[in-house]
């Protein structure tokens, strides 16, 4: 089989291997993985002296779906043909994420090998069934942006007012679960050609962060003075103190963002509006899998900007660094493949 592995830090460093198709244990499941998708967090791969050095040569991409083509003798969660992906910390089912799995150390595509590749071998434990309505490109897209930001929104309440930033991977997923749920929604973005996507998506109101730097306040005004329930702070520090302006009394902000720099936050916003700054950190495959089964039930697909060959992987993550069109970049593993 072909797969890629990082060798080093740098898109160089992205190397295509021939390699044996791993032999199954009697708990674990080969999958043959048709799609696998990027996020903001691959670029810090190839990032260079910035960027993270695996400790050994990886398999990128947390990201992948496929079909599963064989299942050893103890296997009781899949059978031959199911259609799965992998969980991206493969050992967290469920509750808090392990108190080991903090560095990453169980993640796909970090600490253990990711979905680059044509074929992989997973304890069944770290795989889930895809919603029946989307195609191995779509499935593709869901283990790390989508189950953040089903973290985000899973509680909101319908007539809840969102506020969303950008239109990256996690803020569209944000959106159109947010929609779902009835709430009424609110993005921002740089582009507005991207803000007029997002109208198209059903978004209720937009704004253009950059030509509008006080965008909390423009957000105040849409919710006549009073902040919105929930922001989705897919930034970080450049923007968390806006966000926690533009949220109303006892309003939260999820916490998605790890975009550099670090940086330092007044407390007093937080303080007087009794604000809930609440940390996102992906999700466990029960969240995963109660996420499944809504984008299911509201029949949601993801939103794909573009499509890559397997042997063209290094220019999907070329794209990533320069930023997402609108909507996420899935590499084709085994050719287009349908629902
Ligand atoms: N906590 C977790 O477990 C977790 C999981 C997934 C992702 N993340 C983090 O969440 C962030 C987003 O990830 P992603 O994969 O969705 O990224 P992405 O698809 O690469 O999108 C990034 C988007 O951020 C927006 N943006 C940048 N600066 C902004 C600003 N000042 N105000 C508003 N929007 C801004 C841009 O939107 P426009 O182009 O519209 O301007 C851009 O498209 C990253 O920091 C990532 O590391 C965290």
């Amino acid at each position: 089989m072909r797969a890629y592995r990082l060798v080093a830090p740098t898109l160089d460093g992205l190397q295509m291997n021939t390699e044996k198709i791993p032999e199954i244990a009697p708990n674990e499941v080969l999958v043959k993985l048709h799609a696998a998708s990027l996020n903001y967090k691959d670029t810090f791969y190839i990032a260079g002296d910035k960027g993270i050095q695996l400790p050994r040569p990886t398999v990128p991409l947390s990201d992948g779906a496929g079909e599963v083509v064989a299942v050893g003798s103890s296997v009781d969660r899949f059978v031959p043909s199911d259609h799965v992906a992998g969980v991206l910390v493969q050992d967290w089912l469920y509750g808090p994420i392990p108190v080991h799995a903090l560095n990453s150390s169980t993640s796909l595509g970090h600490g253990l090998d990711g979905n680059l590749t044509e074929y992989r071998v997973f304890n069944q434990e770290g795989l889930v069934q895809l919603p029946k309505n989307l195609s191995y490109e779509e499935g593709a897209t869901l283990p790390c942006a989508a189950v953040t930001a089903w973290n985000a929104v899973r509680d909101i309440r319908s007539s809840q007012t969102v506020l969303i930033l950008g239109t990256g991977g996690v803020a569209l997923f944000a959106l159109q679960f947010a929609k779902a749920l009835g709430a009424k929604t609110i993005i921002t973005s740089s582009s507005d050609a991207k803000l007029a996507r997002a109208i198209e998506v059903g978004v209720d109101h937009v704004i253009n962060y950059r030509s509008n730097p006080d965008w909390h306040k423009t957000v105040r005004d849409l919710t006549e003075g009073m902040g919105v329930d929930h922001v989705v702070e897919t930034v970080g520090s450049n923007t968390l103190e806006q966000s926690i302006l533009a949220a109303r009394i006892e309003g939260m902000v999820h916490l998605v963002g790890i975009v550099p720099p670090a940086g330092k936050i007044d407390p007093m916003p937080v303080i007087f509006g009794a604000i809930t700054v609440r940390g996102v950190r992906v999700g466990s495959r029960q969240l995963f899998e109660e996420m499944n089964a809504f984008i299911e039930r509201k029949n949601i697909h993801p939103i794909i900007s573009q499509r890559f060959a397997f042997e063209d992987a290094k220019s999907a993550f070329i794209q990533q660094l320069n930023g997402p069109d609108f909507g996420k970049i899935v590499v084709n593993i085994h050719g287009v493949s349908g629902v």
